[in-house]
């Protein structure tokens, strides 16, 4: 964890063919199991390669992300049928923009990695996801893959699970590029 960020200018990398193939959006949607009376937020969302399609899935995703480049890009990709379905939020994690109880999941594809401080993550998550809420984080193998940031900056999914000590473990798989945890809060 470095606190370095994905830049935007670089964003189209995060929804071209090669990632589609290593790491389909619709299969970590599917291994969430969401329902469609949902609220979600997708922190750090970038621009909407999960959310937009998380957001035909349940009723409400707050997209939240600290590069107002990320949110404009994810705007203009919304198609009409999604209109008033995706909230564009300016944040900076571990602060979570929301208020207390408004959502039942939360989504963090390949960004845990760069937030400084979990416990604060942590906290906050408590506040905003309702009790029972749901958090899906999809981050990088502590080893060298086809993509994604430098291995010192990865953590574990031993070190993820431990970073997060109000929730349990739903679920996990192992990949070779990424895994998937689906906690639910204590
Ligand atoms: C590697 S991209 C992943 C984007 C998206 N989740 C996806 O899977 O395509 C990481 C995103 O997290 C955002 N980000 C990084 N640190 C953040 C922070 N502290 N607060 C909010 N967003 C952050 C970056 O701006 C970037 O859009």
């Amino acid at each position: 964890m470095t606190g370095r960020r994905f830049p935007a200018e670089e964003r189209k990398r995060l929804s071209d063919e090669e990632r589609r193939k290593k790491q389909p959006a619709e299969e970590i949607i599917d291994r969430m199991s969401p329902s469609p009376d949902e609220v979600a937020a997708d922190l750090g969302s970038g621009p909407g390669y999960v959310t937009i399609p998380l957001a035909r899935r349940v009723a409400k995703v707050y997209a939240v992300d600290v590069q107002q480049a990320m949110l404009d890009a994810l705007m203009a990709n919304v198609p009409g049928e999604l209109d008033g379905r995706i909230v564009p939020v300016l944040g900076e994690l571990p602060r979570i923009p929301l208020p207390d109880g408004s959502i039942d999941r939360a989504v963090a594809v390949n960004v845990v990695h760069e937030i400084e401080d979990l416990p604060a993550f942590e906290s906050e998550l408590r506040r905003c996801l309702r009790p029972g809420g749901r958090l899906s984080i999809v981050d990088f193998p502590k080893r060298e893959t086809s993509f994604g940031p430098p291995v010192s900056e990865r953590l574990s999914e031993e070190e993820m699970l431990s970073a997060f000590p109000y929730f349990r473990k739903v679920k996990a798989w192992s990949y070779p590029e990424f895994y998937q945890l689906e906690l639910e809060m204590y």
